[in-house]
C-alpha cells in the first residue's frame, strides 16, 4: 500500500532529535480568512476557498509529514448556514471537489478520512462524497483527516446531554456514573484524544463554536495569515512552539 510516495518528505519520519514525544497527536485548525484573502484580491469570497482547499492540501501532507495522528478541519460550521446561499452551495461543493482531485492520493498515502458533524442537514451530494471517501480508506492505519462539516460544538455537548438523559430517564443509568470519560464517549469524538494543538488563522482570536469540550487543555496557537496563505513553513512553526510548551494540566511547574 505505501509503495508509492506521493508525498515527497513523508519517508522522513520524526525523529528523538525532532522531540519525537512531544509532536502533537491531534491538531485541530480553524481555517479562516478565505473571504478578506479573496476580498484583498478584488475577488469574490468562494475564489478564497478554492484557495483554502489547496491550503487543505499543503497542511494535510505536512501533517503527515511531521507524525501527526489526526488532523481535524474545521470546514463548515452550524452557524455557517447564515451565509448567503450562493456561498453555502459553493462551501457544500468542495468537500466533493476536493476528494474528487486528491482520494486516489489520499488512498496511496494511507490516510484516513473522518467526518465530524452532522449529516443530517448537508446536501445528499456532499455526503455521498465524504461517506465514500470515508469507506474507501477505512481500512487505512495512517494520518487521520477529520472534516468537521456542518459541526457545532454546544449541539455536541447538546447531543450527549439528551442521550445520557434518555438512559437516565429509562433507569439504564444512574446519574452518579457519568463522569468525564463516560461523557466523552457520547461525544463525535469518542475514539481520538483532545486535540493537542489549535491553530486559527486570520488573526481572530475566538473559539466559533469548535470543539467546546475537547479543547479545554489545548495548547492554542494563532497566527495572523488567511488560511489561503498559511503554508507548510508555519505550520511547522506553529508544531515547533507547541513542542515548546509546558502542558501543566493544572499541574504546577515541574
Ligand atoms: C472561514 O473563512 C472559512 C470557512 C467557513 C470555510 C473553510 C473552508 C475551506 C478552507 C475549504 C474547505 C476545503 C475542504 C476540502 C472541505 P471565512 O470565509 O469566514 O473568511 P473571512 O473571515 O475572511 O470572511
Amino acid at each position: 500500500m505505501k509503495s508509492l510516495n506521493l508525498w515527497p518528505g513523508r519517508e522522513k519520519s520524526p525523529s528523538k532529535e525532532d522531540g519525537e514525544g512531544k509532536i502533537p497527536q491531534h491538531i485541530a485548525i480553524i481555517m479562516d480568512g478565505n473571504g478578506r484573502w479573496a476580498k484583498e484580491r478584488g475577488m469574490p469570497r468562494v475564489v478564497g476557498h478554492r484557495a483554502g482547499m489547496k491550503t487543505v492540501k499543503e497542511i494535510t501532507k505536512a501533517a503527515d509529514e511531521v507524525g501527526v495522528k489526526i488532523l481535524t478541519l474545521y470546514a463548515f460550521s452550524t452557524e455557517n448556514w447564515k451565509r448567503p446561499k450562493e456561498e453555502v452551495d459553493f462551501l457544500m461543493r468542495l468537500p466533493e471537489e476536493f476528494l474528487e482531485l486528491e482520494l486516489e492520493e489520499l488512498i496511496v498515502n494511507n490516510v484516513q478520512v473522518r467526518m465530524i458533524g452532522d449529516k443530517e442537514g448537508l446536501p445528499s451530494h456532499t455526503v455521498k462524497a465524504v461517506e465514500k471517501a470515508i469507506q474507501e480508506t477505512k481500512d487505512n492505519s495512517g494520518l487521520i483527516l477529520n472534516f468537521a462539516l456542518n459541526y457545532g460544538g454546544r449541539k455536541e455537548i447538546l447531543d450527549a446531554v439528551k442521550a445520557i438523559a434518555r438512559k437516565v430517564e429509562k433507569r439504564e443509568l444512574s446519574p452518579d456514573s457519568i463522569d468525564e470519560q463516560f461523557f466523552h464517549q457520547y461525544l463525535l469524538t469518542p475514539d481520538y484524544p483532545d486535540p493537542d494543538l489549535l491553530i486559527r488563522t486570520s488573526g481572530e482570536i475566538r473559539l466559533s463554536n469548535f470543539m467546546l469540550w475537547q479543547l479545554a487543555y489545548t495548547e492554542f496557537w494563532f497566527s495572523d495569515k488567511y488560511w489561503p496563505d498559511f503554508h507548510r513553513e508555519d505550520f511547522l512553526e506553529a508544531v515547533e512552539a507547541y513542542k515548546k510548551r509546558e502542558r501543566k494540566f493544572g499541574r504546577i511547574k515541574s
